[in-house]
């Protein structure tokens, strides 16, 4: 049964991938108090030296341990993302930061062939998890400049869409302490509009920026 539980400041956040988003987004995390689980598809002792050295203060995983955390960030190459486990992901809130970009990730047929976005199949894929797509279009390299504290008259906007609104709390909740605002585009199909090749994806926008640009977007479909 899928389950829609907030997630407290003080809970563990699991990563799965230790590349440039996954070890961004586990330093934010780590700053904002959260306990982090970091894991790759080695084992966890593989991975010990890295994750010390990258990410201090988080903890190298084995991919099990990183998915019974409470809330699970995905970052691992889209054409991979048949190496996950939808069983042990099942009744879990997952952040999709994944994008099909043909221009870094090439051509992959499964991805170009279909009208829907990417999370839309990964969410097929995760069939028993509650998926929500956020935290795609900013650089990992962006991510630990661009935080700012709640209020700030310069904070950037992160979009998110999902079809589970108590998961879509849970992530602009895990966001907002990450240092940034949110705004709820809509359904999981709405993530096509910040998808690569969008106007969203290019750029750095406040919620209402973003809220004018959605409203384009939905004109323009
Ligand atoms: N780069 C950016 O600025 C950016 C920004 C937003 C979103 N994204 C998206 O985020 C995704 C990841 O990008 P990235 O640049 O971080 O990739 P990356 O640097 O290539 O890192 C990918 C990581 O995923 C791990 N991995 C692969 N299969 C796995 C599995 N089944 N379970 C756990 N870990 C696994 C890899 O390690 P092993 O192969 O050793 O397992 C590696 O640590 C992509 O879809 C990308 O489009 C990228």
């Amino acid at each position: 049964m899928k389950s829609e539980q907030p997630v407290s400041a003080t809970a563990t956040i699991g990563i799965l991938g230790a590349g440039r988003v996954g070890t961004a987004v586990a330093r934010q995390a780590l700053k904002a108090g959260y306990r982090v689980k970091l894991a790759t598809s080695k084992p966890a002792d593989e991975i010990e030296l890295l994750v010390d050295i990258v990410v201090s203060g988080a903890d190298a995983a084995e991919a099990a341990e990183a998915m019974s955390a409470d809330l699970v960030v995905v970052a691992v190459p889209l054409h991979k993302y048949r190496t996950l486990h939808p069983a042990q992901l099942a009744g879990k809130t997952v952040i999709d930061v994944m994008n099909y970009w043909p221009a870094i990730d090439g051509q992959i047929d499964e991805f170009a062939d279909d009208p829907r976005g990417s999370s839309e199949i990964i969410a097929d894929f995760l069939a028993d998890s509650l998926v929500v797509k956020s935290l795609n279009h900013i650089g990992y390299h962006e991510l630990e400049e661009d935080g700012r504290p709640s209020g700030a008259a310069d904070r950037r906007a992160l979009a998110l869409a999902g079809d589970h609104g108590g998961a879509k709390s849970v992530v602009a909740g895990f966001i907002d302490r990450l240092g940034y605002d949110t705004f709820d585009a809509g359904p999981l199909a709405a993530g096509r509009a910040f998808g690569p090749g969008t106007e969203i994806f290019n750029g750095r926008h406040s919620v209402a920026q973003m809220a004018t640009l959605f409203a384009g977007a939905s004109l323009a479909a």
